[in-house]
């Protein structure tokens, strides 16, 4: 056997939940929703070049945990993500999420980051990302309905992509909506806070559905729908869970990630079959007109899908080797001869059944002992 040109790093960069609020507060918020999405962009516009699939999700009585793999010729991804819309009444998130990026060729394990912000993050540079390929030029005022975690990083993405200026809100809790009110106080918006879901779409141009509640809701009806509206309905992403009355996909022009998957857990789960849709990708790589005429009613239907999590974990990824922001883990273990693991344990110095003294282990094995692959950062 040749043996290796280079010696194997078999370190791992951690962010954790501060580390990645870190990046965000050093490159603002806005530049790190206007990476993502050019990074999500870029990624859609090479669709073909990634093995995907459909997430793999275990269903529960209050919610549900899912994995979302994808991978390119030289990356590997996946995320692990819950959704449990009652969590907030015990002090949980409904969302949260962790994920991994890895070297195809040796498939070591790069980066282990927090995704709970990251999340939104990357939710929201997509919503804007569709909004800007199929709301009508010139959209200025969104009903934002849903007033929870993600509804600040929609605003502010469909700010700053788009040029959202007027945010019409509604929350059944109103202290969701207070807390928005709070949050993007001086933000440039004007806000209004509305008694219901109708009043909030009342002239809108943009109407954003991100509410949590796993149960076939019809927040949106038919009669609430004007002419050249863009619907972006975050919220309905799981099987049984759905924000829009049917009528209202069939009086629209439907755009969604990866369509196997949407067909199960989008909105588009209440469609037949063979009811059309188009991929958003095929819009942003200029194979599809996206919105025909501006009286068009045009939905995207979103359920967040893996590439998006590639996307924003390569842009993590890089913005923390920028900022030296992060630790070295030793994940995966560093071996003299990659064949002799059980250097590792060291050899056993009594019978089978009992506890091996920590001084059987080599010096150097009982700390943690990966190679600072990024100097800056501390090793864990
Ligand atoms: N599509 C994606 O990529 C994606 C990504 C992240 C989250 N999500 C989904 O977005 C939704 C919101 O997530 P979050 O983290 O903001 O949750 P959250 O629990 O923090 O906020 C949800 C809000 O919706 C409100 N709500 C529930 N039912 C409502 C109704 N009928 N009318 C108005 N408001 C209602 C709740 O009071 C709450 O304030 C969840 O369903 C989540 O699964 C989707």
């Amino acid at each position: 056997m040749t043996p290796p040109t280079t010696a194997f790093d078999p370190s791992t960069l951690y962010l954790g939940a501060p580390d990645v609020a870190h990046i965000v507060a050093c490159k603002g918020l806005s530049p790190c929703i206007a990476g993502i999405a050019a990074r999500i962009e870029a990624d859609f516009k090479r669709w073909p070049a990634f093995d995907k699939s459909a997430r793999v999700a275990s269903h529960s009585v209050d919610g549900v945990i899912e994995l979302m793999p994808v991978a390119d010729h030289e990356r590997y991804a996946f995320k692990y993500v819950n959704g449990h819309p009652k969590n907030t009444l015990r002090g949980a998130s409904t969302v949260m999420a962790f994920a991994v990026l890895a070297d195809v060729a040796t498939g070591a394990p790069r980066l282990l980051a927090e995704f709970t912000l990251a999340t939104a993050l990357r939710t929201a540079a997509t919503s804007a990302l569709a909004a800007r390929a199929l709301a009508r030029p010139g959209s200025r005022t969104m009903a934002l309905i849903g007033n929870g975690a993600q509804s600040e990083f929609q605003a502010i993405a469909m700010r700053d992509l788009v040029g959202v200026r007027s945010l019409r809100l509604f929350d059944v809790d109103r202290q969701a909506t207070a807390k928005l009110l709070r949050n993007l106080h001086g933000a440039g918006f004007e806000m209004l806070a509305c008694a219901s879901a109708s009043e909030a779409i009342l002239g809108a141009d943009i109407v954003t559905t991100v509410t949590a509640d796993k149960t076939r809701a019809a927040i949106v009806t038919p009669e609430m729908v004007r002419p050249g509206m863009h619907f972006n309905a975050v919220g309905g992403d799981c099987p049984g869970k759905t924000e829009l009355h049917a009528d209202v996909l069939r009086r629209a022009a439907v755009f969604v990630e990866f369509e196997p998957q949407t067909r199960v857990e989008g909105d588009l789960q209440q469609m037949p079959a063979d009811f059309l849709v188009t991929e958003l990708w095929q819009v942003l790589a200029g194979m599809h007109p996206g919105r025909t005429d501006a009286s068009q009613v045009t939905l995207f239907d979103s359920v967040g899908f893996a590439l998006e999590d590639f996307s924003t974990l390569c842009f993590l990824h890089d913005a923390a080797r920028e900022l030296a922001i992060g630790d070295t883990l030793a994940l995966v273990p560093q071996l003299a001869d990659p064949k002799d693991l059980f250097a590792t344990v060291g050899r056993p110095t009594r019978a089978p059944t009992g506890r091996q003294s920590c001084d059987a282990f080599p010096v150097g094995h009982r700390n943690r002992t990966a190679a600072p692959a990024h100097p800056q950062g501390q090793q864990r």
